[in-house]
């Protein structure tokens, strides 16, 4: 039987099925950060889809802590509402809607990727250069130097995570996902390869660890309990000496004693020039790893494209969630696809104004 159409309850939240669209940046907000009719569009179809979670694009905490101008943001009171209007289409098709809170880190104000400039963008088109990070140790020669934070500057950071939950349970979010993946402020912190500070923020993998730590406990200060709480990882840099899966399944067990519900298991992105191999499937030992050895649920992700595969990673056990990016990107209707492939199809509806397509 099939097992990717189960339902799957994290805290109060049922999720209709186990079909996650990804967070994937769509560098189409404002320089306000608001989302626009382009967000209502993009999430909302892959509601009408069939998908059981939408999550958003990374979704900036700090204005300094977008990848770049045409992020979308939770800094300001002023963005709950236009977010809130995406959410309530998103639960009105049937999912449930995840906002990814993220900061860019070293890695922020960079032109969007179909601009004719590359890396790093300054003030004259949009962009800033208050970055910060670890260290001040640049990502590459092209993106712009961080400033390295001091403990006020990370507990400035704490706090806007925990502001931005709170205001994205004021949008009626049912769930979000911290962004600790792909180099990012909270991964630069984690990884080796990149934080080399000798106070209490670096060193050991408690020192690590300790800024991700603090940020889960703000939020989920803040968020409330009876809504579920998701991480993404990058399981591991890629790299002899960086961020380990080994190290992912002890942060993924501490994780859970901090109230996390799920981990999504993505990887890489720390340092540049990388050689990932990257195949269907690529990334699911990862979470396989979490979910048989760290005692909480996990995601996998990573091009899982066909709907047999998406479904035996569910029934082999070697996830609880698939998360799916460009296939989504390439066809909305793919989870509506999938239950018909499966032969599941009685489990998942067309929406009733499309009936006539479908017979
Ligand atoms: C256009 C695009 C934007 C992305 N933006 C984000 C993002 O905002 N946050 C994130 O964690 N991952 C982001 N990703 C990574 C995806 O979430 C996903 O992990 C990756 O695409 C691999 O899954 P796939 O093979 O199904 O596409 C992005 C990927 C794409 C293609």
């Amino acid at each position: 039987m099939p097992r990717l159409f189960d339902p799957i309850t994290l805290r109060d939240l049922t999720l209709r099925n186990r079909v996650a669209m990804a967070p994937m940046c769509q560098y189409s907000a404002g320089p306000d950060g608001r989302a626009t009719p382009w967000h209502l569009m993009h999430l909302g179809a892959r509601a009408a889809g069939g998908v059981g979670l939408v999550i958003t694009e990374a979704t900036a905490v700090e204005a300094r802590g977008r990848i770049s101008p045409n992020d979308l943001g939770l800094w300001d009171d002023a963005q709950i509402e236009p977010l809130q209007r995406v959410t309530e289409l998103v639960r009105a098709q049937g999912a449930a809607l995840a906002v990814q809170l993220a900061h860019a880190g070293r890695k922020a104000s960079t032109h969007r990727p179909w601009a004719s400039a590359r890396g790093a963008v300054g003030p004259e088109g949009g962009g800033w250069t208050d970055v910060v990070g670890p260290t001040d140790a640049p990502f590459s020669s092209a993106l712009h130097a961080p400033r390295p934070l001091d403990e006020a500057g990370i507990g400035e950071v704490v706090r806007a995570f925990a502001e931005a939950a709170r205001r994205a349970d004021a949008a009626t979010a049912d769930a979000v996902e911290i962004h600790a993946a792909h180099g990012y402020l909270l991964h630069s912190f984690l990884s080796p390869l990149v934080n080399t500070r000798s106070d209490a923020y670096g060193g050991t993998f408690d020192g690590r660890t300790r800024l991700l730590h603090d940020v889960v406990r703000a939020v989920r200060d803040v968020w409330p309990a009876h809504k579920p709480l998701l991480v993404r990882v990058s399981a591991t840099d890629w790299v002899p000496g960086g961020w380990s899966d080994d190290d992912t399944v002890r942060l993924a067990g501490e994780l859970a004693g901090l109230g996390v519900d799920l981990v999504d298991c993505s990887s890489g992105g720390a340092v540049p020039d990388v050689r990932v191999p990257v195949e269907p499937g690529y990334q699911v030992r990862f979470a396989e790893r979490v979910h048989r050895e760290a005692g909480v649920a996990s995601g996998a992700v990573g091009r899982i494209d066909a709907a047999s595969h998406a479904d035996a990673i569910v029934r082999d056990g070697r996830a609880d969630v698939v998360l799916l990016g460009k296939a989504l990107l390439r066809d909305p209707h793919w989870a509506l696809h999938a239950a018909e492939s499966l032969g599941v199809a009685n489990a998942q509806r067309w929406p009733v104004a499309y009936g006539w397509a479908v017979g």
